[in-house]
C-alpha cells in the first residue's frame, strides 16, 4: 500500500490542509493519507500551539465529515515522549506493529494492512528546500520519499530541490510533485484575525463548541510553566480519558483560568486544578474508592462522588505535586464545602458552566460570573439541588454548608 503522511500542528485546521489532502489522494501516488497531528512543538514548548487534545479532535472530526475511507487521523505523536521530530514519527509509524493494528482499526483489511508499505512525506515546497536541516535528514530521506504539493503557477522545478539536498545529504533524495488548489491561507493569519471563512464547517463547529480560540487567551496571564504542564496534563490524559470527558475538563481549566484573572484568583494553580478535576473519573471504581478513602475516609460514599478525592491522589501521585490548594480545589469540585476558597468556587462553577456544557440553560451563570462569582454559584446550586430533588437523590452535607455560606436556604 502506498501511503502518505501528512503532518502538523493543524492549529486550526483549514482549507489549504484539506487541498493538500485531496491533491495527494488526486494524484493517484498514494492509496491513503494518515494526517498526523502534533503533540508538542519541538521548538517552543508551552502556549505557542493550542493544547493537542483539541487540534488532534478537531482535526478527526473535519476529516469523518469530509473524506470516507481513505484518509485517516494517527495520534502517534502523543506516544512519542518527549520532542518528536520527522525522522521519529517516521520510524515509529513504520514500525510494523504500529502500522498494521492502526491500519487495521482504520477498517483496512488484515491482508492489505499486512502488506509491505511504502511511506511519502507530503509537504510544501517551501519546507522542502530546507530538508537538509531536518533533524537526522540524512537517515530520514533513506526511509521515505517526500510528495511536494504545487500551487498553480508555482514552477518549482522538484529535481532542482531533490539535487541541492542531495548535495548536502551525500544520499539521493526522491521527490514527487502533486497539483493542489491555490488556497493561500495560514492556521497563524486565523488565530490572529479570529476570522474563520477558510476553515472547514466541522472545525468551526468544534472551536464553537469549545469557544476555543477565545478560551486559550488567557493562557497570556499564565505562567511558561503552567503552559507547559497545561500540554503535559492534556496528553496523559488523552492516553485514557474519552474524548468527551477529556475535553470538558480541558475546558474547565481554561474557564477556572479565566475566572481566576477576572476575581484576582491564582491563574496558574486554577489552570491546573481545572484542567485535572476529572481526572480519575474512568479509573476503575476499587481504585476510585481506595485513592478516595486514603484523602478523606469515609466523607465521600456514593460512587458518582469518588473521583473528586481520587483525582487529587491520582494527580499528585503521577505529577509530585502536593499543593494543597489544588488538591483541595479537585477534591471539591462536586460537592463544594463550608468555607470554600475562591480556588474551590473558581473550579466547582467552571465545571458547571464550561463551554461544552448543554445540560441546562446556563446563559446567566455564564454572563455574571466573571463579576458575581457567589452570584452565579447560588444559581448554579439552586439548579443542581432542584435536579437532585426531582431525582430523589439526597443533597451532600458538603453541599449544604456550601450553600448555607452563601446564605442560601
Ligand atoms: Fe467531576
Ligand atoms: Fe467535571
Amino acid at each position: 500500500m502506498k501511503i502518505g503522511l501528512y503532518g502538523g500542528a493543524f492549529d486550526p485546521i483549514h482549507n489549504g490542509h484539506v487541498s493538500m489532502i485531496e491533491g495527494a489522494l488526486d494524484s493517484g501516488i498514494v492509496d491513503i493519507v494518515i494526517v498526523i497531528p502534533s503533540a508538542r512543538n519541538p521548538f517552543k514548548p508551552g502556549r505557542s500551539l493550542t493544547c493537542a487534545p483539541y487540534r488532534y479532535y478537531m482535526v478527526k472530526n473535519v476529516i469523518e465529515d469530509l473524506f470516507d475511507d481513505k484518509v485517516f487521523v494517527s495520534d502517534i505523536e502523543f506516544k512519542i515522549s518527549g520532542v518528536s521530530y520527522t525522522d521519529t514519527i517516521v520510524d515509529e509509524i513504520r514500525d510494523p506493529s504500529y502500522i498494521e493494528e492502526f491500519l487495521m482499526s482504520c477498517g483496512i483489511s488484515p491482508k492489505k494492512a499486512s502488506a509491505s508499505h511504502k511511506f511519502f512525506w507530503i509537504a510544501g515546497s517551501d519546507s522542502l528546500e530546507t530538508l537538509y536541516s531536518w533533524h537526522n535528514a540524512g537517515s530520514l530521506v533513506s526511509k521515505i520519499d517526500f510528495l511536494m504539493a504545487q500551487r498553480p503557477g508555482d514552477d518549482t522545478d522538484p529535481s532542482d530541490i531533490a539535487r541541492v539536498n542531495s548535495e548536502k545529504l551525500g544520499v539521493p533524495v526522491n521527490i514527487t510533485t502533486f497539483a493542489i488548489d491555490g488556497i493561500e491561507v495560514a492556521s497563524s493569519d486565523i488565530r490572529a484575525t479570529g476570522n474563520f471563512d477558510e476553515i472547514p464547517e466541522a472545525a468551526r463547529a468544534f472551536i464553537a463548541e469549545h469557544n476555543l480560540y477565545e478560551a486559550c487567551g488567557v493562557l497570556e496571564y499564565a505562567s511558561d510553566e503552567a503552559c507547559v504542564h497545561f500540554t503535559d496534563v492534556g496528553i496523559w490524559m488523552f492516553g485514557y480519558l474519552k474524548k468527551k470527558r477529556l475535553l470538558h475538563t480541558l475546558n474547565t481549566g481554561l474557564l477556572s483560568a479565566y475566572l481566576a484573572r477576572c476575581h484576582g484568583c491564582d491563574i496558574d494553580k486554577a489552570l491546573i486544578a481545572g484542567s485535572v478535576h476529572d481526572c480519575a473519573k474512568e479509573l476503575p471504581m476499587e481504585d476510585q474508592l481506595r485513592m478516595a478513602r486514603a484523602r478523606c475516609g469515609d466523607l465521600f460514599t456514593e460512587d458518582k462522588l469518588l473521583h473528586s478525592p481520587a483525582g487529587a491522589v491520582f494527580y499528585s501521585e503521577t505529577y509530585g505535586v502536593d499543593d494543597p490548594e489544588i488538591l483541595d480545589a479537585i477534591t471539591y469540585h462536586t460537592t463544594g464545602r463550608g468555607n470554600m476558597t475562591l480556588l474551590d468556587e473558581i473550579v466547582f462553577l467552571a465545571d458547571k458552566i464550561e463551554p461544552s456544557r448543554t445540560y441546562t440553560d446556563l446563559s446567566v451563570m455564564r454572563r455574571i460570573a466573571p463579576t458575581d462569582l457567589d452570584g452565579a454559584a447560588r444559581l448554579c446550586l439552586e439548579s443542581v439541588v432542584d435536579k437532585f430533588r426531582k431525582k430523589g437523590r439526597p443533597v451532600h452535607p458538603l453541599t449544604e454548608e456550601f450553600m448555607k455560606s452563601l446564605g442560601m436556604k
